[in-house]
C-alpha cells in the first residue's frame, strides 16, 4: 500500500469506528425528538440543556461539544437517564417516552409540564427513579402504575393529581413514595411491603388509619400523613410498627389515640398535633426508649402532665399547648436541668411558672376551663 492511500485508510477506519460506537438506536433517538417537540419553544431558554438538543449530532456520541451537553446519559448507545434542568420548560411529556426501554432514571422536577402523566411510562422495565415533583400534571394516576417493575423511588408530589391514590402494593421495589400535595381524595390503599418513607401528605385523604394499608411495612421508617381528612382513632400497632422513626399525623380530623407499650422501637418524632384528640395523655409515650420530640398541640387532651415526661432523658421537644390540660405541670420541667423545649400554654394548668418558656404563653381564662370541666374539675362526658 502507498503511504497515501494508507492514511486515507487509517482515517475512514477511524471515523466509521468512532460512529459506530456512538450511534443512538434510532428509536431512542426519535423519542428524544418528540420529547423536545411537546415542548414549548418559547419555554426553552438559550443557556438551558434542552436547548443544546441539536439533532444534527448524535445524542449518545460521546464527544459533544456544544450539543447535548445535558439532560440525558447513555449507556453505549441506548438513553438511560433523563435529568433536565430546572428551567421552566413548559408543555406535555411526550408518550413516546415509552420507547426508551432502558431508561432507569426520568428526573423532570421543578419545571411546568401539564396533561395527563403518559399511561406509557408506566410500561418502562427498567425504571428504577421517576420524579415528576413539583409541575402541574393533573388528571388521575392510572391503574397501570403498578406494572413498573424496577421502581424504587417514586416522586409525584407537588401537581395537581386527583382520584385515588394509585395502587403500587405489588411492588416489592419500591422503597420511596411521595405523593404529596397534589388533591388526591378517598382512603390510604394497602402499601407496598419494602416501603421506607411514605409522604402523602396534603391532600385530601379520607377514612381510618387501617391495618390493611400498613400490613407488615418492616422497613417503614418515616409516615408523613399531615393535612387530610383522617379521622377515627390513631390505633396502638400504628406505633408499634418496626423501624418506625417519625410520624407525622399533624392537621387531620383523629378523634383518639391508643398508645401501646413498645418492645424495642425506633420512633424518635410523633407529631399528632391539629387534630380533635380526647382523652388523657398517656403515660406510655414515655416508654418509647428513643422518643425525642412529641406534639399533641391542639387537641382536646384532659387531666394532668405525667411525672414520667419531666424524668424522660431522651425528650428534647414537648408541644402539650392547646389542650386542656390540668393540675400542676411536673416540677422536674422547672429545676433548671430539664433540656425539654415547647410549650405547654393554652391549657387549664395550675402554677405554670412564666420564668419558664414551656408557660410562656399563658393559660386559657378560667371561665372556660370551668365549663369543660363542668365546674368540678373533672372532665364533662
Ligand atoms: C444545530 O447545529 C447545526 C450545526 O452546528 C447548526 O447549523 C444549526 O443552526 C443548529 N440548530 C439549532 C436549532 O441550533
Ligand atoms: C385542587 O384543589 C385545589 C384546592 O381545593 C383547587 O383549587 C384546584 O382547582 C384543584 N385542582 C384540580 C386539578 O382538581
Ligand atoms: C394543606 O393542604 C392544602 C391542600 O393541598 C394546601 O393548600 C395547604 O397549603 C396545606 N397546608 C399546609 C400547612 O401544608
Ligand atoms: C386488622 O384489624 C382487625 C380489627 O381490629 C383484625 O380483626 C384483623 O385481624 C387485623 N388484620 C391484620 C392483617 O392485622
Amino acid at each position: 500500500m502507498k503511504p497515501i492511500a494508507a492514511g486515507v485508510f487509517l482515517i475512514l477506519l477511524l471515523s466509521v469506528t468512532t460512529t459506530a460506537a456512538g450511534t443512538t438506536l434510532s428509536s431512542d433517538v426519535s423519542a428524544l425528538k418528540a420529547i423536545k417537540s411537546a415542548i414549548d419553544p418559547t419555554t426553552i431558554p438559550s443557556y438551558s440543556c434542552l436547548a443544546s438538543w441539536n439533532f444534527t449530532s448524535d445524542p449518545c456520541s460521546d464527544h459533544h461539544v456544544t450539543h447535548f451537553l445535558c439532560g440525558l446519559s447513555c449507556s453505549a448507545d441506548r438513553v438511560t437517564q433523563l435529568t433536565f434542568d430546572r428551567a421552566g420548560y413548559a408543555g406535555t411529556l411526550s408518550p413516546l417516552v415509552s420507547q426508551l426501554t432502558q431508561l432507569i432514571t426520568i428526573d423532570i422536577s421543578d419545571n411546568k409540564f401539564s396533561g395527563q402523566i403518559p399511561t406509557s411510562l408506566f410500561t418502562l422495565p427498567n425504571l428504577q427513579t421517576l420524579n415528576l415533583r413539583s409541575n402541574s400534571f393533573s388528571g388521575t394516576v392510572p391503574p397501570i402504575i403498578s406494572s413498573l417493575k424496577s421502581i424504587e423511588t417514586l416522586d409525584i408530589s407537588h401537581n395537581s393529581l386527583s382520584g385515588s391514590l394509585p395502587d403500587t402494593s405489588t411492588s416489592l421495589t419500591l422503597t420511596r413514595l411521595d405523593l404529596s400535595f397534589n388533591n388526591f381524595t378517598g382512603p390510604i390503599p394497602k402499601l407496598p411491603q419494602n416501603l421506607i418513607e411514605l409522604a402523602i401528605k396534603s391532600n385530601f385523604l379520607s377514612g381510618l388509619l387501617s391495618n390493611i394499608s400498613f400490613n407488615e411495612l418492616n422497613q417503614l421508617e418515616v409516615v408523613e400523613i399531615s393535612n387530610n381528612s383522617l379521622t377515627g382513632i390513631i390505633p396502638g400497632w400504628f406505633f408499634l410498627q418496626p423501624a418506625l422513626q417519625q410520624i407525622n399525623l399533624a392537621n387531620n380530623r383523629f378523634t383518639s389515640i391508643e398508645i401501646l407499650k413498645p418492645i424495642n422501637s425506633n420512633l424518635i418524632a410523633v407529631d399528632a398535633g391539629y387534630n380533635e384528640i380526647v382523652g388523657d395523655l398517656s403515660v406510655t409515650f414515655t416508654a418509647y426508649d428513643m422518643l425525642s420530640s412529641l406534639s399533641l398541640r391542639y387537641n382536646k387532651l384532659h387531666g394532668p402532665i405525667p411525672e414520667e415526661y419531666s424524668r424522660k432523658t431522651t425528650l428534647r421537644r414537648l408541644f402539650l399547648d392547646g389542650n386542656y390540660l390540668t393540675g400542676m405541670p411536673p416540677k422536674g420541667f422547672f429545676d433548671g436541668k430539664s433540656w425539654v423545649s415547647g410549650s405547654f400554654g393554652d391549657n387549664c394548668l395550675k402554677n405554670c411558672p412564666a420564668s419558664s418558656q414551656l408557660c410562656s404563653k399563658s393559660q386559657k381564662p378560667w371561665a372556660i376551663c370551668r365549663q369543660e370541666y363542668g365546674g368540678k374539675g373533672k372532665p364533662k362526658s
